[in-house]
């Protein structure tokens, strides 16, 4: 009997695509992923075609469980509902996700019921068939120094989570992500924090779960608050100082 490998469907965010904080983190997560044996697509929200939801519900009146619309995600849908992981990569917009992820999540109208059922005596939508109870795994970077800047992103994709009736895994968060790629692109040690993120990957495949200690070393403490303030803004200084000499030579 063939057996076959575990779907993982993943987004990147990020405008910046592969050379965005962002995918420094993914990357190696999906590795590990990958190394597991699962069947990996990756699509960078920023190359996709996805209009923003219409709002007339007609994916769940005129042509159900179909968007009317012609564009991605007529072929993102199967995708989604087929996969057993789902990862959201993306970085923290004005404490959110950037509009195009948003964009994308609000077209998903179409994989649930229109119906209401209670659930925890609470109003939700039931899911359409096919489709799997996948699980999720948010893989966000923010370039505030503190981790509580996640905290509303992490509360509404738990949200999401259960609109759609997907399972929240966790986050591999990464704060002051700037002195990521600094540290990256400098050669200083950050290998613990890429190691932990390939770890993250394998044992998501492998028990469905992450554990806190490697979700812990993702997130440590890079450079100390008073020293990522002083370069974030020496480097500001320096692009502006330099951008202002170009525009307006001596
Ligand atoms: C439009 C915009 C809004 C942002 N808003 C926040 C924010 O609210 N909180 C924060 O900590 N960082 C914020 N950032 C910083 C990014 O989250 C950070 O630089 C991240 O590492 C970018 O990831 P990327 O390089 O993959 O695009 C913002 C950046 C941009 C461009």
């Amino acid at each position: 009997m063939e057996v076959m490998n575990m779907k993982v469907l993943a987004f990147n965010a990020s405008p910046l695509m592969e050379n965005g904080n962002t995918a420094i983190m993914l990357e190696p997560f999906l590795k590990g992923m990958k190394e597991e044996g699962c069947d990996i697509e990756l699509f960078y929200t920023s190359k996709l075609q996805v209009k923003p939801c219409l709002g007339d519900r007609a994916c769940w009146t005129k042509t159900p469980g179909k968007c009317v619309q012609d564009d991605d995600v007529k072929m993102l849908i199967p995708k989604i509902q087929q996969a057993d992981f789902i990862v959201f990569a993306t970085p923290v917009y004005f404490d959110g996700m950037p509009g195009a992820l948003k964009n994308l999540i609000d077209r998903l109208l179409p994989v649930i019921e229109p119906y209401f059922v209670l659930q925890a005596k609470h109003c939700r939508h039931p899911p359409r068939q096919p489709h799997k109870s996948s699980r999720v795994a948010l893989v966000a970077n923010c370039g505030f120094w503190e981790k509580d800047n996640f905290d509303p992103l992490i509360i509404h994709m738990k949200a999401i989570c259960k609109n759609t009736s997907w399972e929240y895994t966790g986050a591999l968060l990464r704060p002051h992500a700037e002195a990521l790629s600094y540290m990256v692109r400098k050669g200083i040690p950050v290998q613990d924090v890429l190691d932990a993120a390939e770890n993250l990957g394998r044992e998501l495949v492998k028990t469905g779960r992450m554990s806190k200690k490697n979700l812990k070393i993702v997130n440590r403490e890079l450079v100390s608050l008073e020293t990522y303030v002083e370069m974030t803004n020496k480097g500001f200084k320096q692009t502006l100082d330099r951008l202002t000499k170009t525009e307006n030579p001596p």
